[in-house]
């Protein structure tokens, strides 16, 4: 999967990945750290770029909280709206590139699992930061660049050009995909957000993931 594939192979893959049990394996650290965050955003609005099927929209510890997911998968959508809609949660498709939503329209705004997929992440950041409220909060769980071969090592057919890694992804239907990873640095990510006008105050490893956080500026 990357940021150009969107469509019903991708997604149902997704869905199989995500509501199988193994990935209960997130309740012990990846959704902890939402919460916490989410926490102390003190955030009343909140927007999850690349939401997939929606699971996070679940995990922000205050169900009191408007939740905004957005992703390009109309499929993804769907299946968020089947499972998870509530009257503060909304489900919407639309890209991380241009995002239908005013200029300081988020308190927070957060993405899990997105930033690797993405083609341009100096864009997502300037996006991101035009939706944020000045001294919003941002947080940002990426494949950590220091764990790239744990990324990769899951693909047959392995190519990379520069930073481009592609490779094929045995889906569980029996087809396969080819997944692109962008394998950019952790330089280059820190630098993405500076230029947005956004400010990094923290970064912590989660398994084979970082999670990046801090406010806009
Ligand atoms: C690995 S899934 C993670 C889904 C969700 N954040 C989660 O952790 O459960 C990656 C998601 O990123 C989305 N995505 C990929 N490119 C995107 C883009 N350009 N804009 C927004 N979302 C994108 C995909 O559609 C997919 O739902």
């Amino acid at each position: 999967m990357d940021d150009k594939n969107f469509n019903q192979t991708f997604a149902n893959e997704w869905i199989r990945i995500i509501e199988d049990p193994s990935a209960n394996i997130r309740e012990n650290d990846l959704y902890p750290l939402i919460r916490e965050w989410v926490q102390q955003t003190k955030a009343k609005n909140i927007l999850d770029l690349g939401c997939g099927q929606g699971i996070c929209s679940t995990k922000l510890g205050d169900s009191q909280i408007s939740y905004v997911g957005v992703d390009p998968s109309p499929d993804l959508i769907f299946r968020a709206k089947e499972l998870y809609s509530q009257d503060h949660r909304t489900f919407v498709v639309g890209n991380v590139y241009s995002l239908p939503f005013q200029n300081l329209h988020f308190d927070a705004v957060f993405s899990i699992a997105v930033w690797h997929l993405l083609s341009d992440i100096a864009k997502a950041s300037s996006e991101l930061s035009r939706v944020l409220k000045d001294k919003g909060n941002f947080l940002i769980v990426t494949a950590d660049p220091n764990q790239y071969p744990t990324w990769t090592e899951k693909f047959a057919d392995q190519k990379l050009n520069g930073q481009i890694f592609s490779g094929t992804h045995f889906n569980s239907d029996g087809t396969t995909s080819i997944d692109t990873l962008y394998l950019y640095s952790m330089d280059e990510i820190i630098s993405s957000f500076n230029i947005a006008g956004l400010t990094i105050t923290h970064i912590q490893v989660v398994r084979s993931l970082v999670a990046i956080s801090g406010y806009k500026t």
